[in-house]
């Protein structure tokens, strides 16, 4: 049978210009699932117009809320956290984000409901957002830990508040106890043992929220009566992590993303890259919406290697495998350990990159939480990756491709509309050469 090839990415001259990238995924959910528990219309502008953000919007809408695009904005009616039971099961596509949030946010309101997914998503651990919400005596059937998930109606329990020490570094299973807390009368508590992206709990608190964070603790406090506000969402740092790293492994570039979310905890990748000696400075930082932002400034590199561990995995999870591509064309010898989390993802992407990069002629030796990459300036590439129908795997072995000898294939490219539409025209606008190949 004939093979199916979708994009190839060539080796590229130089990347320069001043680009903005599509919006956060992270916090257009948000937007969309707190400004629907609120009193009255929430305006959101730039929201991501992604796959998987389209997938929570599309539930709320089964749910009965009523969200409208207007001009250049959402117009989303909140109706006080009352839910519709939907004719049909909520389909989430491949969204690990919108399933495990709306899990939270329905299961402690008192209407059966189930929830499914994609291939990819049906195999991922649901047993992590199911324990500590039966925990506030709320029930959530699985099938042994995976998809799909039904909400049981509350009929003998109580929802009551919890205190959960989360022992992983996981801002989803955080979000789902937090929007579950915001229909249980009284004070839950979360310890966060490895602190992940705040988006929710600083959303839920521009929208009046009683929420308070001290040091590791977060404590949340219902009822909640949430006030509709004006939102304005900010780049995606994970979408623009792919272009600073093409623009550092590229010769003669330099490049300005522009009105990118700079959250603590997703910049990471920031942290890593300069101890790698990139050249990479922020300007314009402002907040909207209580969220950072700016312009990000960066140009070609010569990569030292680096070495990550596991502290610092919650605040670069996303960025882990365009860092692997990084670390690919960096001097030296660098060491990434503690990657659990990363075996969790759209696919395992520890095995998946490890794979990948490995085909494209990397050195490096994975172990069961860690990898070892050698790097070199000069890649061959010339193969084709398999990417898992992993969104991030297409995304960073493309950029791998535009500084590699021979360009890379990648065996399908559909996954990449979950969170990065326009990824290959953007990247072409700024001087790179990705194409598509004939199916
Ligand atoms: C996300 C949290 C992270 C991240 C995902 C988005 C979020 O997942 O990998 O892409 O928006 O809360 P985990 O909570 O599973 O680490």
């Amino acid at each position: 049978m004939k093979k199916r090839f979708t994009l190839k990415s060539i080796k590229s001259k130089s990347l320069n210009g001043i680009i903005y990238v599509p919006s956060d995924k992270s916090i257009s959910i948000r937007a969309l699932i707190i400004s629907s528990i609120c009193l009255g219309n929430s305006k959101i502008f730039n929201l991501l117009e992604s796959e998987d953000v389209k997938h929570t919007m599309k539930s709320l809408q089964d749910l009965g809320i009523k969200i409208l695009k207007k001009k250049n904005f959402y117009e989303v009616y909140g109706n006080g956290g009352f839910f519709e039971k939907p004719s049909n099961n909520l389909y989430l596509g491949n969204s690990g984000t919108g399933i495990r949030l709306l899990t939270g946010l329905l299961a402690s309101r008192g209407i059966e409901i189930t929830l499914t997914g994609d291939e990819s998503l049906s195999s991922r651990p649901m047993n992590r957002i199911i324990e500590p919400l039966e925990l506030m005596n709320l029930t959530i059937e699985s099938n042994k830990g995976c998809l799909p998930l039904k909400i049981k109606k509350i009929e003998k329990k109580i929802p009551i508040p919890i205190n959960y020490n989360l022992k992983i570094g996981s801002a989803q299973v955080k979000s789902a106890i937090l929007f579950a807390s915001t229909n249980i009368k009284g004070t839950s508590t979360i310890i966060e043992n490895f602190p992940s992206r705040d988006h929710t709990e600083i959303m839920l608190k521009f929208f009046g929220a009683d929420i308070i964070k001290k040091k590791d603790k977060i404590a949340i406090s219902s009822p909640n009566f949430l006030k509709p506000k004006v939102l304005t969402i900010p780049g995606d740092f994970s979408s623009a992590a792919f272009l600073i790293v093409a623009t550092l492994i590229t010769k003669n570039s330099k490049l300005t993303i522009k009105n990118v979310g700079l959250n603590f905890y997703r910049i990471g990748l920031l942290e890593i890259l300069k101890k790698m000696k990139a050249k990479i400075s922020i300007t314009n930082k402002q907040k909207i919406n209580g969220e950072f932002f700016g312009d990000i400034n960066v140009s070609s590199s010569k990569l030292i290697s680096a070495s990550v561990n596991k502290k610092i995995i919650p605040r670069l999870i996303d960025e882990l495998p365009i860092l692997f591509v990084a670390a690919s064309f960096a001097k030296g010898e660098s060491k990434f350990s503690g990657l659990e989390e990363l075996k969790f993802k759209e696919s395992d992407r520890l095995s998946s990159m490890a794979i990948a990069l490995k085909n494209s002629g990397v050195n490096l030796e994975q172990k069961k939480n860690s990898l070892t990459i050698v790097g070199s300036n000069i890649q061959s590439g010339g193969n084709i990756v398999q990417t898992f129908k992993d969104h991030r795997i297409a995304m960073s072995m493309l950029v791998f491709g535009l500084a590699s000898e021979k360009g890379i294939v990648i065996d399908d490219e559909s996954m990449i509309k979950t969170s990065f539409p326009k990824f290959k025209e953007i990247f072409n606008l700024v001087g790179a050469k990705i194409e598509f190949l004939s199916k």
